[in-house]
């Protein structure tokens, strides 16, 4: 169960009406997004329970897979958001116009907890993406560390042709994978990136047919679980840390990972 998250009453709503599945397998858990019907539109029900599944999350699991049941991965925020009515006991952006600014960052930072998450150095997040990934569903795909596509993925950030701002935690890791140029090209103009070119400038580790993304997730996700533990951790997290770093101090901090490692390994 989890909460409402923007607008209306918080009232407590099930993990089923909010669109999501979610199972734990031992250390794998998969987030599914199952409303295909209505292409995996996504609410901020949606982005509540993804946090409460973050927050939730038990320790054993080392592999969070996020996949969309259906057609597409994601048709991006559901478009019911956009209607004075908005989507009921959640609100609508209509209806936040009038929260003052404050208010209205809290709201996106309560939704954006839901993204977040997926970048714990504990755990090792893939996105499996077929069919379409437009706006929140594309940020939702940026905010896992590696995407696996189908050769039918298309990815676009479709909030500014709307007058929005992509705000679901994706600018960052996209202007990181395509570079600042790159990420201006995709995001001004809205376009669709298809999946070999996604793969290409360095959005997609891998590309498969359609037919063999569940074993292409299958196959990454056992090589990634053969990896030691505690290495694994430690390893992401200097990996995270490079970027913001100069060579001296990412080299102590290899250093100092080290020698944790070592001490826990052989003494
Ligand atoms: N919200 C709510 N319902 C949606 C939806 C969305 N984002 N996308 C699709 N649906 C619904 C359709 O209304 C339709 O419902 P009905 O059967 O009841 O009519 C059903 O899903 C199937 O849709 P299509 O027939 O259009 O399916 P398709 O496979 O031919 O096309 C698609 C798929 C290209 C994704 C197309 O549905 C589409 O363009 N959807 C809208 C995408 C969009 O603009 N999303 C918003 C992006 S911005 C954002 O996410 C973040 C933000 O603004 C802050």
């Amino acid at each position: 169960m989890t909460e409402a998250a923007f607008g209306g009453s918080a009232e407590q709503t099930s993990e089923e009406e909010v669109g999501l599945r979610y199972e734990v397998d031992g250390e794998i858990a998969t987030i599914t997004l199952d409303r295909p019907e209505k292409r995996n539109a996504q609410t901020f029900a949606t982005w509540s329970a993804l946090a409460h599944i973050g927050d939730n999350l038990p320790q054993q699991v080392r592999v969070v897979v996020v996949r969309g049941e259906g057609p597409s991965f994601s048709a991006g925020i559901d478009l019911r958001m956009f209607t004075p009515e908005g989507v009921p006991g959640q609100g609508s952006f209509a209806s936040s116009a009038t929260l003052d600014g404050s208010a209205f960052e809290k709201r996106v930072a309560q939704a954006q907890r839901g993204f977040l998450w997926l970048r714990r150095p504990d755990i090792v997040s893939v996105a499996a993406v077929q069919g379409h990934a437009i706006g929140a569903g594309f940020q939702l795909a940026l905010a896992c560390d590696l995407r696996i596509l189908a050769d039918d993925a298309q990815l676009c950030m479709k909030e500014p042709a709307l007058g929005l701002v992509p705000d679901l935690t994706g600018t960052k890791p996209l202007v990181d994978l395509v570079g600042l140029s790159r990420a201006i090209e995709i995001c001004l103009t809205a376009r669709t990136v298809k999946a070999e070119e996604a793969a290409r400038i360095g959005l997609a580790e891998l590309v498969v047919a359609r037919a063999e993304l569940p074993g292409a997730v299958r196959d990454l996700t056992g090589a990634l679980l053969a990896t030691n533990r505690d290495a694994a951790v430690a390893t992401k997290r200097l990996l995270q840390g490079a970027s913001g770093r100069s060579l001296e101090e990412q080299c102590a901090a290899e250093a100092r990972e080290q020698a944790a490692r070592v001490k826990a390994l052989f003494s």
